[in-house]
C-alpha cells in the first residue's frame, strides 16, 4: 500500500468512498464537493491510499486557523478520513491518519484537530479529546424579545443597553463580503479571547455563501449565517463582539417565531445569548466533542496567547514517538500574554531531594489536551500526565486552562 496524493483523475474513486463509508451526496451536494476540495488537490491536503492503481481510502487536510485565547494558530482540519468497506481493519486508516500528521507539519500547520467518528484510530497517532461543539436547541420567541420593545431598555431595567441601540442594522451578505467576514471573525475572536473556534479561508467562505439555503447578516461586529430547517431555523453560526450586536442578531433570528418554534444553534457554551435569555433552566444540548494534536509543540506554544495576569515558568517532558521533534524537556515559560517552550538546560529525570523539582512528564495526547484546557487533574488522573508536582500542576492550569469550543462540524 502506498499513500500519496490525489489527483483530479482520482476524484470519482474518492467520491464513491466517501459515499459508501457516510452515505451518498445529492446531486448539488457532489457538486459543492468537487468545488471545494479540487483546489486542495494541488496544494496536497487530499491524501490517498492505493493497492496498485486501485484508491483504498483517503483523508483530507482543510486549511483553517484556529483561536487559542484570541491568537490565531494555523490548523490543519483532518476531514473525511474513509477506507473502502472491504479494506478495513489492515492498518489503512491509521497510514493515512500518520500521514495527514506529517503532511500537517508539510504544509505548516502548528496544530491539527479533527472529529472522530472512533477514538482509539486517532489517539494511537497522538490526539486527544480537546473540546466540544455544543448545539443547543433554544425557543424562538424567546430571542425575539432580545433587541427590546423597539429600543426600550435593557430587561434588568439598568438601561444600559438594550434595543438595537449602539449596533448597526444587520445587512445582508453573500460571497462578495467572504473578506469583510474573515477580518470580522478574527477580531471578534482576539477581543474575545477566544479558544478553539476556527475560520474558514476566504475562498471556502466564498463558496459557503454562494449557497442560497443559507441566509447571511453581516453587523459590525458580528454575523449570523443561518438557514430553514424542517420548519425551524438551523444557526450554523452567531458571532457576536458586543451586546448591541448579540441583541441584534439574535432578535433577528427569532423574528421567525411566528413561524418557527425552535432556533436550534452551535454556540460557545458560554455565548452570551445564554445569559441575555429571561429564562434559563435546563439546557437542551448536544455535544459532539473533537481532537487536537499538536504538530509543532514549540510554534503553537509561540502563538498561543496566555492570560495576561499568569507569569510562570516549569520543566514539562514531553514524549511523542511520531514526531520526535516535540520530544524531551522543555521550559514552559509565560508571561505578558505570550508563551514559549525551549530545551530545558538541565537533564530531565532529577527526583525530589536533588533541589530541582521533578519534571511534569506528559504523552503528546496529553499536551496537546493541556494546551486546549484539560485540567492536569483529569491528565494525571487517566494516566496522560505524571511528574511534577502541585504547584506546577496550577501554574499550567493557570497559563492553559480554558473552555476550548467549535462552532463548526467538518
Ligand atoms: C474509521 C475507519 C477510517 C478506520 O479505518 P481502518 O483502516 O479500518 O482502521 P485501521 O485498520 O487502521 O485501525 C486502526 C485502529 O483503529 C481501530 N478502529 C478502526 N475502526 C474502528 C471502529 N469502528 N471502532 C473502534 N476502533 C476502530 C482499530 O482497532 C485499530 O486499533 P488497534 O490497532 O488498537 O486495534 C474506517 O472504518 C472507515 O472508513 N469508517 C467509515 C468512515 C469513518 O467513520 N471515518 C472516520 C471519520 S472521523
Amino acid at each position: 500500500m502506498e499513500v500519496r496524493d490525489v489527483t483530479t483523475a482520482d476524484l470519482d474513486a474518492v467520491l464513491d468512498d466517501r459515499s459508501r463509508a457516510f452515505g451518498p451526496l445529492s446531486a448539488e451536494g457532489a457538486r459543492t464537493w468537487r468545488e471545494l476540495v479540487s483546489p486542495m488537490l494541488p496544494e496536497g491536503r487530499y491524501l490517498g491510499a492505493f493497492e496498485g492503481p486501485r484508491l483504498v481510502g483517503a483523508a483530507r487536510i482543510n486549511p483553517y486557523l484556529q483561536w487559542w485565547h484570541g491568537r490565531p494558530l494555523s490548523m490543519g482540519g483532518v476531514a473525511s478520513v474513509t477506507v473502502s468497506p472491504e479494506d478495513r481493519g489492515r492498518g489503512v486508516g491509521r497510514a493515512l491518519t500518520e500521514a495527514a500528521v506529517e503532511r500537517c507539519a508539510a504544509l505548516g500547520h502548528v496544530v491539527s484537530a479533527l472529529y472522530p467518528a472512533t477514538t482509539p484510530l486517532y489517539r494511537s497517532v497522538g490526539y486527544e479529546h480537546a473540546g466540544g461543539m455544543t448545539r443547543i436547541t433554544l425557543p424562538a420567541e424567546a430571542l425575539r424579545t432580545l433587541g427590546g420593545p423597539r429600543g426600550s431598555g435593557g430587561q434588568d431595567g439598568s438601561g444600559v443597553s438594550g434595543g438595537h441601540g449602539g449596533a448597526a442594522r444587520p445587512r445582508r451578505a453573500g460571497p462578495g463580503d467572504a473578506a469583510e467576514l474573515v477580518a470580522v471573525i478574527g477580531g471578534v475572536y482576539a477581543a474575545t479571547r477566544a479558544s478553539g473556534p476556527l475560520c474558514y479561508d476566504e475562498r471556502t467562505w466564498r463558496l459557503w455563501l454562494a449557497d442560497e439555503d443559507d441566509y447571511c447578516y453581516l453587523a459590525g461586529d458580528g454575523y449570523v449565517l443561518y438557514r430553514w430547517s424542517d420548519g425551524d431555523i438551523e444557526v450554523h453560526h452567531l458571532v457576536a463582539g458586543s451586546e448591541a450586536t448579540a441583541r441584534a442578531l439574535w432578535s433577528l433570528v427569532g423574528s421567525a417565531s411566528s413561524v418557527a418554534k425552535s432556533v436550534h444553534a452551535c454556540v460557545d457554551p458560554a455565548d452570551p445569548v445564554l445569559w441575555l435569555l429571561r429564562e434559563r433552566s435546563d439546557d437542551d444540548v448536544t455535544v459532539r466533542r473533537w481532537m487536537l494534536r499538536l504538530i509543532d509543540l514549540p510554534a503553537a506554544v509561540a502563538g498561543r496567547g496566555f492570560p495576561a495576569g499568569v507569569s510562570m515558568e516549569t520543566v514539562v517532558e514531553v514524549t511523542d514517538r511520531r514526531r520526535p521533534a516535540n520530544s524531551g524537556a522543555w521550559t514552559l515559560s509565560v508571561a505578558g500574554g505570550s508563551g514559549s517552550v525551549t530545551p530545558a538546560r538541565t537533564p530531565p529525570g532529577r527526583g525530589p531531594g536533588t533541589g530541582q523539582g521533578e519534571a511534569t512528564r506528559l504523552t503528546i495526547g496529553g499536551v496537546s489536551a493541556l494546551f486546549a484546557g484539560v485540567p492536569t487533574a483529569t491528565l494525571r488522573r487517566s494516566g496522560r500526565l505524571t511528574g511534577g508536582s502541585p504547584d506546577a500542576d496550577d501554574a499550567l492550569d493557570a497559563a492553559f486552562g480554558c473552555a476550548a469550543y467549535m462552532i463548526d462540524l467538518f
